[in-house]
């Protein structure tokens, strides 16, 4: 039990003729979090601007699928916060997936990819959906490569991100490209000046509900860089009743049951619906079901609304001219036409 019981120091932001005007911050409580960096370095991938630019293309391609009509930014959408709103995506020939798309924004910052953590970086984890039967549909990874190949642009593109290698073309780099696309996308926001150490950056309500996330130990789970990213329970205290038992699914072992990635928190007033299963609308019900299912606290309604609104500080700047669609290579004359 590492709650600590909520003890509000300050009235809430629902009574401002007495709340405090200076609501002060134990700042070696802040030591759980991360200011995001300009971009999630891996030296197994090293960045490089050829990379990032045949990633973003790549991103935004829908020959990446089967029928030539899904690309990674149809369910991660760049100007949606990385997200497509829905409780489930619809994929290939319009098929729904079984877990609500996570955003693609910070994820560099996330230790493990995916709900389940099954991947553990995000080159790794372009490598799926490409190939997965409700999402792109590719029949295989030698398909993709010979349809990337069928593109003279993407050729060219290729050996500029990767100079010096006899056939660039290959899965492995191409999910390396997307891999260092993504890891750019970091959305720093007023929250990260705060933590550099600029009380001003939070409003005093933003500063009030800080303080009671801090207070009930939400970053306990929820922190880093990217506030979010480790594998736990879902539903420590109280049971969260769900078909999908996350992890457990995945390698069959009992400790694994209900084990999920903890999410970014990051942007999370832009990415609703909550949850795996995106089976809650609004944040603060997801944030009265967090007290309640890791914690077995009901907080009051002003209490989640001070918490929201310190969430709200967390939505950040999108880097708006870099995720605009790029101009995309034109098809050769052997790419392959749309599979009906
Ligand atoms: C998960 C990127 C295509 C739906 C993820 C994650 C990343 C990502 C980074 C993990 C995020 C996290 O765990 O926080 C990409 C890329 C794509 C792509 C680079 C293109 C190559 C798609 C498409 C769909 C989709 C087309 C919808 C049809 C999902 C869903 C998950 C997910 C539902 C969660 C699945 C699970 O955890 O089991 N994607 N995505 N993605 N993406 Fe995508
Ligand atoms: C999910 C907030 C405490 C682990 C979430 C989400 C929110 C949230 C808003 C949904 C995010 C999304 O779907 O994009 C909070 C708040 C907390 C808190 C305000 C404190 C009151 C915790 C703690 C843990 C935890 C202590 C770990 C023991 C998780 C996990 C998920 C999650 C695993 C993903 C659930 C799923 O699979 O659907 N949290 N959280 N959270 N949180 Fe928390």
């Amino acid at each position: 039990a590492f709650a600590q019981a909520a003890k509000p120091v300050v009235a809430s932001a629902a009574t401002p003729t007495t709340a405090a005007q200076n609501v002060v911050i134990d700042r070696a409580l802040l030591n759980a979090f991360k200011a995001l960096p300009a971009r999630f370095e891996d030296p197994k991938n090293p960045i490089t601007p050829e990379k990032v630019e045949l990633g973003r293309m790549l991103y935004f391609d829908t020959r990446l699928s089967k029928n030539q009509d899904v690309s990674c930014n149809s369910c991660h959408d760049l100007n949606k916060f990385g997200v497509d709103g829905k409780p489930f995506s619809t994929g290939h020939k319009k098929q729904l997936g079984g877990r609500n798309s996570p955003t693609v924004y910070n994820s560099g910052g996330h230790l493990l990819q995916f709900w389940d953590g099954r991947a553990a970086n995000l080159e790794e984890q372009a490598k799926g959906p490409i190939l997965n039967p409700v999402e792109m549909a590719m029949p295989s990874a030698e398909r993709v490569v010979e349809t990337v190949k069928s593109i003279p642009g993407y050729v060219t593109a290729f050996q500029k991100a990767f100079p010096g290698e006899a056939d660039p073309v290959t899965y492995d780099n191409l999910a390396k490209a997307i891999g260092a696309f993504e890891r750019q996308l970091v959305t720093p926001s007023r929250f990260d000046k705060f933590l550099a150490g600029d009380d001003k950056a939070l409003s005093e309500a933003e500063k009030t509900g800080l303080k009671k996330f801090l207070d009930q130990g939400c970053q306990t789970c929820h922190n880093g860089a990217a506030i979010g990213g480790s594998l736990q329970k879902l539903g420590l205290v109280v049971p969260f009743q769900s078909k999908d038992q996350g992890r457990f699914d995945l390698t069959k072992k009992e400790a694994d049951r209900m084990i999920f990635r903890v999410p970014t928190l990051r942007n999370v007033a832009k990415t609703a619906p909550y949850f795996h299963d995106g089976s809650v609308k609004d944040l603060q019900t997801a944030v009265k079901l967090m007290a309640q299912h890791q914690f077995g606290k009901q907080i009051s309604d002003d209490d989640a609304k001070s918490i929201v609104t310190f969430l709200d500080s967390l939505t950040g700047e999108l880097p708006k001219s870099y995720i605009a669609k790029p101009k995309l290579p034109a098809s050769g004359p052997k790419t392959p036409k749309p599979d009906p």
